[in-house]
């Protein structure tokens, strides 16, 4: 279970995060809707430790945690943001193994054997070996679920995972999110399409505006 309570943010004078308290079970989806500006995408960037919050603490199963922890060794949220932000000087396998070989200085045989099954479940392993301009654009966002489930966070989010997909792409999104969710991922979905919030989420939460 994670556990977010009283996160405040600020820039300047806007607060752009007023004390958010939530709670994930294990294998439950999030969904996050609210109006632009409203404060998603640095919630997941707080969340993926590239920004920190002003105050507010984070559990995992009852255990604080600092997600701005460059050290910690274990990632609490893996986070697939709008643009990907994938390498693209590195093959799609090499997108994959990068992270956990660097920060989780895991064995390159183990790390090829976990890429090689994440392929699989995300329908890339023929991809392997291509480079991102070489992918489609559902191709890329998939390969970006893949790297960031190789490094094997307790919840995996995802910056509006729908908006830049045609009808076909979205309804495949979805499915790829609720298969993961009977696997047993925790998940966050920020999102501006109600309709796939309510498809998805076992809960909703909505964010208000910048004051
Ligand atoms: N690094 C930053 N410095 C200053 N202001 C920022 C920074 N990052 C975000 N903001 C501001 O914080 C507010 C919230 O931005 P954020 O990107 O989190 O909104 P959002 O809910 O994701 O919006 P959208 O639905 O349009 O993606 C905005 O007013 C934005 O300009
Ligand atoms: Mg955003």
């Amino acid at each position: 279970m994670i556990e977010l309570k009283n996160i405040n943010k600020r820039f300047g004078d806007k607060a752009v995060i007023r004390d958010l308290n939530l709670t994930i079970p294990d294998g439950e989806i999030l969904a996050i809707v609210g109006p632009s500006g409203g404060g998603k995408t640095t919630l997941l960037r707080i969340l993926a430790g590239l920004e920190v919050a002003d105050s507010g603490t984070f559990l995992v199963d009852g255990a604080a945690f600092n997600p701005a922890d460059a050290t910690s060794h274990e990632q609490v949220v893996g986070v697939v943001f709008q643009d990907f932000q994938l390498f693209p000087h590195l093959s799609v396998l090499d997108n994959i193994i990068l992270a956990p070989q660097m920060v989780l200085k895991a064995d390159k045989a183990a790390c090829l054997a976990e890429a090689e099954r994440l392929a699989e479940i995300l329908g890339i392993k023929d991809l392997l070996q291509s480079y991102p301009y070489q992918l489609s654009g559902g191709q890329k966002q998939r390969l970006a679920i893949a790297r960031a489930m190789a490094m094997n966070p307790r919840v995996l989010a995802y910056d509006e995972p729908t908006s830049a997909l045609d009808p076909e792409l979205r309804q495949q999104v979805e499915n790829l999110i609720v298969s993961l969710k009977k696997d047993g991922v925790t998940q966050i979905v920020v999102t501006h399409d109600m309709q796939f919030a309510e498809n998805i989420g076992d809960q909703i939460l909505r964010v208000s505006p910048v004051a």
